[in-house]
């Protein structure tokens, strides 16, 4: 089975893979079957879990299955040691937009708060491996909450984010409202969760919302390579730069610099901080094990 994964990934680099393919890699991906999602390892090491929303008659609306997919596809990515970084993207129209209005349209308060609707979204944000999303196309909604919740967003040129809730007589409901602000200050996120008013990608890059911008048909290839770039470092010591850097936004600056201190100090105790400091001493490049 592990044999038939690699190479169902592999042939699915390629830009069109067959229908029969498509199904197999749904089959013998990580994690199961899925109904909503593509799942794969990439990279040339096979290091980058690969998850693409697939749900393309509803523009990627994230309905409760593709969400609960979302969850099993990255506890499995969480659990497998060969996987360093994880990729979430959509297609080149839409990466999603937004939760699924259907769904929601005859739900009740009653039903929203009992259940805690939604709350199994949270799983995104609560992993411990770096996550990029690779957003081309629409970013609405849910959708833009989504890819909030990664580490590292990239977007490709026809990227669109917003918060049109307001349109719908509802507001943000998956983080909007504060990883928005935090991530690009309050005026610009007031106006977008007011008015309900879109950005585009060069002024998602302006404002800090995202990190790069590729032309479309590269944005996916580049996330992967940073996904790469990351999964041969420590695994280890990723988690704990991830830890660090989260943390700037719920400590104090006192308290989030006395927890980068002792997670600094707890590097010292990996084989992994002793290996690249030698290696460096030694012109060679660090052969990390994740101890
Ligand atoms: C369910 C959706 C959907 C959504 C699109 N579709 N968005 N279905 N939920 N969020 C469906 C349409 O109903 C349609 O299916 C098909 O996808 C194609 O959409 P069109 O509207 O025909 O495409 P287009 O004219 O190109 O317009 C694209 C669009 C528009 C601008 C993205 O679809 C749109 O405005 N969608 C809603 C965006 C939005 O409001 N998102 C926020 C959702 S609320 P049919 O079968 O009808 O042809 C939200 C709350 C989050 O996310 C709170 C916590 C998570």
């Amino acid at each position: 089975m592990a044999f038939l994964c690699r190479n169902v990934g592999l042939v699915l680099k390629s830009s069109r893979a067959a229908p029969a393919l498509l199904s197999a890699a749904r089959l013998y991906s990580s994690g199961g079957q899925y109904e909503y999602i593509l799942v794969e390892k990439r990279g040339v090491q096979n290091n980058v879990g690969f998850i693409q929303l697939n749900r393309p008659k509803a523009l990627n609306a994230l309905c409760d299955g593709l969400m609960r997919e979302v969850g099993k596809a990255l506890d499995a990515f969480e659990d497998d040691p060969h996987i360093g970084a994880v990729v979430i993207t959509g297609s080149e129209r839409a990466f999603a937009a937004g939760a699924d209005i259907k769904e929601m349209q005859n739900r009740t308060f009653q039903e929203c708060y009992g259940g805690n609707f939604l709350a199994h979204w949270n799983r995104v944000s609560t992993v411990r491996k770096p996550v990029i999303a690779a957003v081309n196309g629409f970013a609405l909604g849910g959708g833009c909450e989504l890819a909030m919740m990664c580490d590292i967003i990239y977007a490709g040129e026809n990227a669109q984010f917003g918060q049109p809730e307001i349109l719908l007589g509802t507001i943000p409901g998956a983080g909007g409202t504060q990883r928005l602000t935090r991530a690009v200050g309050k005026s610009l996120a007031m106006e977008m969760v007011l008015t309900g008013d879109r950005i585009n990608a060069q002024e998602a890059k302006q404002s800090g919302l995202v990190s790069k911008v590729y032309p479309v048909d590269q944005l996916v290839s580049q996330a992967v390579q940073c996904g790469e770039k990351i999964a041969i470092n420590s695994k280890l010591v990723s988690a704990m730069a991830k830890e660090a850097v989260n943390a700037a936004f719920e400590l104090t600056l006192a308290e989030g610099n006395r927890l980068e201190k002792r997670l600094f100090h707890a590097t010292f105790a990996t084989d992994d901080r002793k290996e690249g400091m030698t290696a460096f001493v030694e012109k060679r490049k660090a052969n990390f094990k994740d101890q």
